[in-house]
């Protein structure tokens, strides 16, 4: 006999049939002679109720059918009586595939904290929440691909070893080879990575960009979608060591086109949700932030704020509040600016513009006042900044300028100039935290709870 799945039960079984269904026992209790077991198998949020006639069953068999086991139930599907749910199983044959012994079950009882369960980040998809947060991640990761696909932008794979640095932000973590205890070395005395693996220094990848960039400039309209790396030390509840990226990359496109984008992506992927994802974001709404449905419409109905930079500090300067960093034209917005301006001033998502070019990458296209650059950054309610990006700088000499302006070594990054030797265009694009997305669409607080096993700074353990 097949499977059917929790979800196909609950949305269109039909009553009077034998069916089989496998899942993870949520609760069991007894109670005048049957048993009524929560079965949920990962496929919906909900369960099913096995009802079990205790008198049919070997007493020691039902008594290991516990909270955390796997067992395998036939049965013929009813009608449900009781509240909360259409259909249930009177159960005929059972089989059990694993016990969890109630002792040392750490999902015996429900409501554990978050942060509990980052501690058994290994068992955590089993509950409520991370089977939410993690349906929805597949959700918006399909709707992502859908929303580029059919607009006909292409999916490109990106190296995750990379001999550049992309962003000049942070640090990097090296790939290598080389014997760590006895390293070759140099005439200067220096680690000789010309005899690691790939004959240079080589890292794991902060942006997919630059590559990016070189097949934008062929195939117009590209997005990458992958893993990215900062080995920043900061332990935040928005920063992670390994997060995933959107960065598409539009020829032709400039500063207004590249805002256009941006909002019209993070709309689509918000009302995706709203359709898509209706009982896990009910879910999360009754578990964790009442407004989070009222908020994604919101989000939807108003159109994002755009501003320049310089008029963003304006404001703040003016705005009489205290902030614990000081605000000075030239100094980049900390989260506590950004969220003032987001959540205090404008009441909505804004899109700052046009930053001062000593704080923002080489890449970025330069403005005819010599002070800024092309630069947007997307702020979001209770997020800060979700969207990084800009129009590139196409013009070969006023690009080298800024890479020899910051020291940035020429032989790192020849590959990227030529594209601005040979057919160069305006171009711009953006990333997109995929993580600060999920914690806008999750209502959760924690970027360590919107991705299945995070990765920060002394935390590498499942
Ligand atoms: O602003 P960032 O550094 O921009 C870039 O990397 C550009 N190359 C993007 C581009 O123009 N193609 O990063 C982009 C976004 C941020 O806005 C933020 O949402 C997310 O990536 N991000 C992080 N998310 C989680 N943990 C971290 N440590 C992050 N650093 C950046
Ligand atoms: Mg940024």
């Amino acid at each position: 006999m097949k499977r059917t799945k929790v979800k196909v039960l609950l949305n269109s079984g039909q009553p009077g049939s034998e069916v089989l269904v496998k899942g993870w026992v949520r609760s069991k209790r007894d109670s005048k002679g049957v048993a009524f077991i929560a079965l949920n198998d990962g496929s919906v949020i909900h369960n099913i109720q096995i009802v079990v006639d205790v008198a049919n069953f070997d007493e020691n068999a039902l008594k290991s059918i516990s909270t955390g086991a796997c067992i395998a139930v036939k049965g013929l599907l009813v009608q449900s009586l009781g509240k909360g749910q259409s259909v249930e199983i009177q159960a005929r044959e059972m089989e059990l595939y694993g016990a969890a012994d109630p002792e040392t079950f750490p999902l015996q009882k429900k409501g554990h904290t978050l942060e509990f369960l980052r501690e058994i980040a290994h068992l955590r998809p089993r509950t409520n929440t991370f089977g939410a947060v993690l349906r929805m991640r597949h959700a918006m990761s399909y709707a992502i691909h859908k929303f580029f696909n059919d607009k006909g932008f292409v999916y490109v794979h990106t190296p995750i070893i990379t001999g550049s640095d992309a962003e000049g932000a942070g640090a990097m973590f090296r790939v290598t080879t080389l014997d760590d205890q006895k390293p070759p070395l140099n005439e200067l005395g220096h680690v000789d990575y010309r005899e690691d693996f790939f004959g240079k220094e080589t890292n794991l990848t902060v942006s997919g960009q630059l590559e990016g960039e070189l097949v934008a400039t062929a195939l117009t309209e590209i997005y990458t979608f992958g893993p990215t790396f900062r080995a920043e030390n900061s332990n935040t509840t928005r920063h992670l060591a390994e997060f995933w990226m959107i960065e598409p990359e539009v020829a032709f496109n400039e500063l207004d086109d590249n805002m256009n984008l941006a909002e019209e992506f993070l709309k689509y992927l918000i009302s995706y949700a709203l359709e898509h994802c209706k009982d896990d974001l009910e879910f999360l709404n009754n578990m964790y932030d009442k407004e989070l449905i009222q908020k994604l419409h919101f989000v939807l109905e108003h159109p994002f704020q755009r501003l320049s930079y310089t008029e963003g500090v304006e404001i703040l300067r003016n705005s009489g509040q205290k902030f614990e960093f000081k605000v000075e034209w030239g100094t980049d917005l900390q989260s506590e600016h950004e969220r003032y301006l987001v959540e205090k001033h404008f009441q909505r998502p804004v899109i700052l513009t046009d930053y001062p070019k000593e704080i923002k990458a080489f890449y970025m296209k330069q403005s005819a006042d010599g002070k800024t650059v092309r630069a947007m950054d997307v702020l979001f309610p209770g997020i800060g900044e979700i969207i990084g990006g800009s129009q590139r700088e196409e013009n070969y000499d006023k690009l080298l300028n800024r890479v020899n302006e910051l020291g940035i070594k020429n032989e790192d990054l020849w590959w990227y100039l030529d594209t601005r030797r040979f057919g160069t265009c305006p171009h711009a694009g953006f990333g997109l935290g995929f993580e600060r997305l999920m914690l806008f669409v999750t209502g959760m607080n924690n970027i360590r709870d919107v991705i299945p096993f995070p990765r920060t700074p002394k935390n590498a353990e499942f």
